[in-house]
């Protein structure tokens, strides 16, 4: 029996307060919530009360938290702009780390993080919380008992997103400064559990972006395909109403997991999985049905936190590390390059696209007839309007 890790969370925000904290405070095995850090005095309180820590444990300044001694693992939870200083200080203090996604808002940003924590020998997690959903651990367990044959295609829509700008009347995800992209950096849950089932990395990924508000600097809506080798994953993500679910199809069948109402998770809980073989046969998997979001989430964010703990005791990876959050933040800027070159983008990144993110298409030769262009995306700020669409 080891001792709890004491855990020290950066960001006291919506993920950190109805998530994060909770999480800690349910594994008293794994862990011990010794500080808060957050500028806002309003939210480090909020903090406090529902963590049970005194002034004592609250710092206003970040740097502070990190250099305390009886830290051994710092969780960042702020928005991704701000996460790679967080983490590169955090790994030089020799601290563990839980980082929400995306990783950073700039590939390169990501490499630094992931370098950092290698230099340092600690365990840098990424907050990829959809692969403990019980419906996406089923689905992988079917691929891995062989029932589905060679996967070949993994369809995953998430078309019917809730926009949640930000904390406090704040509207970074809308800012691509801030955020790296709209709807498909900010839900690349969709991306990496695409990934996950294909069971290979993407090497190529073309898109269609385009925003939903006029005037709006990121996308609202992205419709993607991942290309690994002869398998191929089409990842479609939007805010608004439509439809969700995730199908995977192999050479020995299929399985299609269905949510209420065909809704997006985590909004909508789940509702069957069923396997198809060739024959036309159809099976139900016996699982029981979904959480509503907020228990749905608490207990993913948990379940993956509770990994870390098993990661650092026993020196294996945890179950997203950094090197699967740069990959997978590389191909939501890759998808919106594709729409804006109108081509397909090779992985990993080089150049500008590496170097800035979604910030290099301001440099890059985008195509006058993309959207892109068109709806004046992902670039600076250039009017009152832009700002009060959202
Ligand atoms: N995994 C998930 O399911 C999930 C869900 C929601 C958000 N997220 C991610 O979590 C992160 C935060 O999102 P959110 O919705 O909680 O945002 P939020 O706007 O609600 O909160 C951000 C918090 O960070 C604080 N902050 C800003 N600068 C800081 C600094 N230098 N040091 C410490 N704190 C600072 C702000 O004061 C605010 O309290 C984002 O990266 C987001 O993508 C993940």
């Amino acid at each position: 029996m080891t001792a709890p890790l004491s855990v020290g969370v950066v960001g006291c925000g919506n993920v950190a307060l109805n998530f994060h904290v909770p999480a800690y405070l349910a594994l008293p095995g794994d862990y011990t919530l010794v500080g808060l850090a957050d500028p806002s005095p309003d939210r480090l309180a909020a903090g406090a009360r529902i963590a049970g820590l005194d002034d004592s444990h609250l710092h206003t300044d970040a740097a502070e938290l990190i250099a305390r001694a009886d830290v051994d693992v710092i969780d960042v939870c702020t928005p991704q702009h701000l996460h790679r200083d967080l983490v590169v200080a955090a790994a030089r203090a020799g601290k563990h780390i839980m980082c929400e996604k995306p990783l950073a808002a700039t590939p390169s940003d990501a490499a630094a993080m992931v370098a950092a924590a290698a230099a340092a020998g600690v365990r840098l997690a990424v907050m990829h919380n959809y692969l403990f959903f019980p419906e996406v651990v089923a689905l992988r367990g079917l691929i891995d008992d062989g029932e589905l044959g060679t996967v070949r295609t993994v369809t995953v829509d998430m078309l019917g997103v809730v926009d949640s700008p930000g904390a406090g009347g704040s509207v970074w995800r809308h800012d691509p400064a801030q955020s790296g992209g709209g709807v498909l950096v900010d839900m690349l849950h969709g991306v990496y559990l695409a990934e996950h089932l294909l069971g290979e990395q993407a090497t190529a990924v073309s898109a269609f972006v385009d925003s939903v508000i006029d005037g709006d600097r990121v996308e609202g809506i992205a419709l993607c395909r991942l290309e690994a080798g002869r398998r191929v994953a089409l990842v479609n993500i939007a805010w608004g109403v439509g439809q969700g679910g995730i199908a995977v199809e192999g050479t020995g069948g299929r399985a299609v997991v269905r949510y209420r109402g065909d809704g997006t998770p985590p909004w909508a809980p789940f509702e069957s999985l069923t396997v198809t073989t060739p024959s036309g046969g159809t099976r139900t998997v016996d699982l029981a049905g979904g959480q509503e979001l907020a228990q749905l989430i608490a207990d993913a964010v948990r379940d993956t936190v509770a990994d870390l703990a098993a990661a650092v005791r026993t020196g294996r990876a945890p179950a997203a590390d950094g090197a699967v959050g740069l990959h997978t933040l590389e191909e939501t800027v890759a998808a919106y390059a594709s729409a804006a070159l109108r081509a397909t983008v090779d992985l990993p990144l080089t150049g500008a696209l590496h170097d800035r993110g979604v910030g290099a298409l301001a440099y890059l030769d985008v195509a006058p007839q993309s959207l892109v262009a068109q709806r004046a995306l992902f670039g600076p700020a250039n009017s009152a309007a832009a700002n009060s669409a959202v």
